[in-house]
């Protein structure tokens, strides 16, 4: 893993505090749900929907009468989170169908999930993927069931795992009028390691003592940086069939946002909630991924930003989606996720 394809470039430390900056001061969303199209008939896939950004998605999905499938850890966590949607939009003719167990910091229990999707799913198509479940804060030692790095896990090596599953079920010659992978990212991806946002040698830290990791910021980043990666490698990994059936596969920053994230990250993030706006704004972004049509195959790999446009993630990632990177990072985790698929 230490053989680079080619040396990180540096990055414009000005272009980063811009980015920074905007994060905080986005501009205003353009797509909303009154430009949404009608959803009936779609079928959506929401991971970490019983709160935060995945609960607004999943209740915007619904508003446009979309069946939607809720992936949850705690079935009565994702239980209330229906109850609570299908309460407040009693005019919807979707449906929303929770899908619980899926707790990504053990990946053994990763194929039940996909398999209870298959059932639900049916013969429907497939049309929308949000993989929104993520981890910034963890509360235990901060290392898997499996031993690894745990945001590295939950945020990349679980999603990648569960799409897995997913794959023959979305990659079929059925409702091509809307196909869409988003895969939620981080502005945090900025601070990752400047080797391509990797630490190559090892990134799910397995051979160190969690004393000896770097911070929280920069793994959080590190796994942020992954999800560009993935969303362009996914494309590349299944390109012909992407273009056939109009697949678009893209990364997304869904903003600075008050939810459930920052449990456990103490004081300075209660000050910093100051700046945050609502989390519906991350559904904003995360739905212009899902929903906009101005987007197009040949668009996958884009990195979305606060609150539904395209921005360049940092300079050494970018070059990173078309050098080779984003494959070495995706055979990387294929490499480690392969006993569960
Ligand atoms: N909030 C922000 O400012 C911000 C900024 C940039 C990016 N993001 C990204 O946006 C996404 C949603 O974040 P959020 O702010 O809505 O966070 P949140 O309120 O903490 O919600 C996170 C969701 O992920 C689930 N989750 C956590 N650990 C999991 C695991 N091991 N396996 C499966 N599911 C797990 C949670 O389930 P439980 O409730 O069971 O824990 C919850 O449903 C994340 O990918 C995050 O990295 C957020």
């Amino acid at each position: 893993m230490n053989t680079l394809i080619a040396p990180a470039p540096g990055y414009s430390k000005i272009t980063l505090l811009r980015e920074i900056y905007y994060g905080f001061r986005p501009n205003k969303p353009n797509f909303t749900p009154d430009d949404y199209p009608d959803l009936t008939g779609k079928t959506a896939i929401v991971t970490g929907c019983n709160t935060g950004i995945g609960k607004h998605s999943l209740e915007l999905l619904y508003q446009k009468n979309c069946n939607v499938i809720g992936i949850v850890r705690s079935q009565s966590k994702g239980d209330e989170a229906r109850d609570d949607i299908v309460n407040n939009n009693p005019e919807s003719k979707g449906t929303i169908t929770i899908v619980s167990g899926c707790d990504y910091m053990d990946l053994s229990k990763i194929p039940a999930v996909g398999l209870k999707i298959k059932e639900v799913l049916g013969t429907k198509a497939l049309n929308i993927i949000i993989h929104n479940a993520g981890l910034m804060a963890p509360n235990n030692e901060g290392t898997s069931f499996q031993g690894y790095e745990a945001m590295f896990q939950t945020n990349v090596l679980g999603p990648q795992l569960l799409q897995h599953f997913i794959d023959p079920l979305f990659l079929k010659n059925d409702d091509t009028s809307l196909k869409r992978i988003v895969w939620v990212s981080s502005g945090a991806h900025l601070l990752a390691f400047n080797t391509y946002g990797i630490n190559w040698e090892d990134p799910l830290f397995e051979n160190s003592p969690t004393k000896e990791r770097p911070n929280n910021n920069v793994l959080y980043g590190q796994s942020k940086a992954a999800n560009i990666y993935q969303a362009k490698a996914w494309y590349e990994e299944n390109k012909n069939i992407c273009e056939e059936i109009g697949c678009v596969s893209v990364s997304c920053y869904p903003g600075n946002l008050k939810t459930d994230l920052q449990r456990g990250w103490g004081f300075s993030m209660t000050l910093a909630k100051y700046l945050m706006w609502d989390g519906v704004y991350g559904a904003y972004s995360e739905l212009y991924g899902a929903l906009s049509p101005t987007l197009k195959p040949q668009d996958s790999g884009a990195y979305i930003v606060p609150f539904g446009e395209i921005h360049d993630p940092r300079e050494d990632i970018k070059l990173g989606l078309t050098n080779g990177v984003a494959i070495k990072l995706w055979e990387f985790v294929e490499s480690k996720i392969s006993p569960y698929f």
